[in-house]
């Protein structure tokens, strides 16, 4: 972010303070119940969102050194990240080409090839086929050479692993002209400290929303982070598909205007950062929060929860610690509410969440995913 964004986004927010108003959209919103309960609509958004869109799957820090391989799910395909001796990532499917075994069990480890436990076929961890037990006998007229794990398109950017199972893979064009922002908050740069994949009996939409409201911050956070924040005074803008929410803190009233040479506003503001569909960051005073939903159905969320620490600063283990715990308390308090709107929802008690001028992030958000759900796509909506 440049210096003239940072102070505008301060000024903003100031104002908005000083006025004793918060950043409204023009009308009140309504996102009907069945968005987040249809099995229908939760198929549509796992294959024209999750299945085609890049993914952010994993941090590069996960698999550091060649051989590292970690497991992961995108959208229901069983995926095996691997960093190979050349150093490239690659993201295949953990399944055996013979008669589809699981290859690998383990969550993580360092291996330079794989054995299927059934037959033992062998697989280098870029994918090839290396050897098959009675190959040319069993299997004439077959090459081993297309018998490689299948691939996923899979790149390495602004410190994540990102797949795209179905679609392209351009970040320039998905991420656009929020990559200058990213570049810049170094990512590569840091380390996952800790990491935590919670699963939550709620819609995968309902806990993208908990975060980009201010609104609800003195009452559900009220022992927690809510005496550090404002009330309900946040600010957004969209870039394409995906969003910046700016989340003030009380500090920030505080500032001496002969100071402003030295405001940092990640000292004074959460900054959010929602990466279309799934992905925030939360960038915090010294380390950034990450929280991938992974949508398992209509009503259950699988959540992987990482806090990400400047590499130089990693050993500094109790204080990242702490940090984790507070964030993960915090987002707990979200999350028991989410699942008791859940469950509300489920029962059919209300027709459409409202959404408050003060809540337009969440309509859209809402509005972002219903584009992509047209048979066109989100560009013709956008033309519109
Ligand atoms: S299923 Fe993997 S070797 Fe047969
Ligand atoms: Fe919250």
């Amino acid at each position: 972010m440049d210096r003239d964004t940072e102070l505008q986004l301060i000024d903003e927010l100031l104002a908005i303070k000083a006025e004793k108003t918060f950043f409204l959209d023009e009308t009140v919103a309504r996102s009907p119940v069945e968005h987040y309960t249809s099995q229908d609509r939760f198929d549509q958004e796992r294959a024209q969102i999750f299945r085609k869109l890049p993914m952010m799957v994993a941090h590069a820090s996960e698999i550091a050194n060649p051989g590292d391989f970690i497991r992961r799910d995108l959208a229901g395909l069983p995926l095996l990240i691997t960093r190979d001796k050349a150093g490239n990532v690659n993201a295949l499917l953990n399944a055996c080409r013979h008669r589809g075994t699981r290859l690998v069990d383990d969550e993580a480890g360092c291996k330079h090839r794989f054995t299927c436990p059934y037959h033992a076929w062998t697989y280098a961890n870029s994918g090839e086929l290396l050897a098959a037990p009675h190959f040319d006998q069993g299997f004439t007229g077959l090459k081993k050479s297309d018998l490689g794990l299948t691939r996923l398109a899979c790149q390495e950017r602004f410190g994540f692993i990102w797949v795209s199972a179905e679609g392209g893979l351009d970040l320039d064009d998905f991420i656009g002209p929020l990559a200058e922002e990213l570049d810049a908050l170094h990512m590569d740069d840091l380390i996952v400290t800790h990491q935590d994949l919670p699963e939550h009996a709620a819609n995968w939409k309902i806990l993208v929303e908990g975060g980009i409201e201010a609104y609800h911050f003195k009452v559900a956070h009220r022992t927690t982070i809510g005496p550090h924040f404002e009330d309900n005074l946040s600010s957004y803008r969209m870039f394409g598909a995906h969003m910046r929410s700016i989340l003030m803190r009380t500090s920030m009233a505080k500032l001496a205007p002969e100071t402003r040479e030295t405001w940092r506003l990640r000292d004074h503001a959460q900054v959010l950062y929602t990466l279309f569909p799934g992905a925030s960051l939360l960038v915090q005073s010294d380390h950034i929060s990450w929280i991938q939903s992974e949508p398992i159905g209509p009503g259950r969320t699988r959540l992987r929860l990482s806090t990400l620490a400047p590499k130089a600063e990693a050993e500094n283990a109790e204080h990242w610690q702490r940090n984790h715990q507070i964030t993960r308390t915090t987002l707990d308090e979200d999350f028991v509410i989410g699942e008791s709107m859940q469950s509300t929802l489920e029962s059919g008690a209300n027709t459409h969440m409202l959404f408050g001028r003060f809540e337009g992030a969440l309509d859209a958000f809402n509005r972002t995913v219903d584009a992509h759900l047209t048979p066109t796509g989100p560009q013709a909506v956008a033309a519109e």
